[in-house]
């Protein structure tokens, strides 16, 4: 299967934190920004494989700033590499507030994602070329990571 660079894979998402998102201290639900983040995932997922896919695992999420209504969530992701039929997307989560725009770095996430074929079976997706230094970086970390969570799935398996 031909490769494809991870520049094709790379999406943008934005939302604008509204009320209907709040928690009870009047600000965004972690929730939310965890829904959005398996949307942008999905979407940079979807670009690579062009099928579909299912988030086989979510890595663990560190909110470092609480998100305020009214401010403007911007998502950034991209295919960090793929294995056989799995592959991981990283996104980094930034909040702009409107009124100064001031940009921070909320959180970021890596998800796994599985592609499948047309009866539902994990099948196989073009290898990911990563071709900048912060790529190729992503692209081996992207390995130790994969050791760690399989390991997790094993245990929760038994
Ligand atoms: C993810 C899923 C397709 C894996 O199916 P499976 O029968 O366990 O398949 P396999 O063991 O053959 O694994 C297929 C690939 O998934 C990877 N995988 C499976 N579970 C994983 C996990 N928890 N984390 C990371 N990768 C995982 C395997 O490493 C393998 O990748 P590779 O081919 O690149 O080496 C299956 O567990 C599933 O459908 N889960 C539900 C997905 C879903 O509905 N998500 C939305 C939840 S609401």
């Amino acid at each position: 299967m031909e490769g494809k660079p991870v520049r094709e894979s790379v999406s943008e998402y934005c939302e604008l934190a509204l009320p209907t998102d709040a928690n009870g201290l009047g600000n965004v639900l972690g929730g939310k920004v965890m829904h959005l983040v398996d949307l942008a995932a999905a979407m940079a997922g979807m670009r690579h494989a062009r099928r579909p896919i299912v988030t086989a695992s979510v890595d663990s999420f560190h909110f470092l700033h609480p998100v305020h209504i009214g401010d403007l969530v911007l998502l950034h992701s991209s295919v960090n590499r793929v294995f056989r039929t799995s592959m991981e997307v990283g996104v980094k989560v930034m909040t702009e507030n409107l009124m100064t725009g001031l940009l921070v770095h909320t959180c970021s996430a890596y998800l796994t994602f599985v592609a499948l074929d047309s009866e539902g079976k994990a099948t196989p997706v073009p290898p990911v070329i990563p071709e900048t230094e912060d790529e190729i970086r992503r692209f081996r970390e992207a390995g130790e990571r994969r050791e760690y969570r399989l390991a997790m799935r094993n245990r929760l398996r038994r």
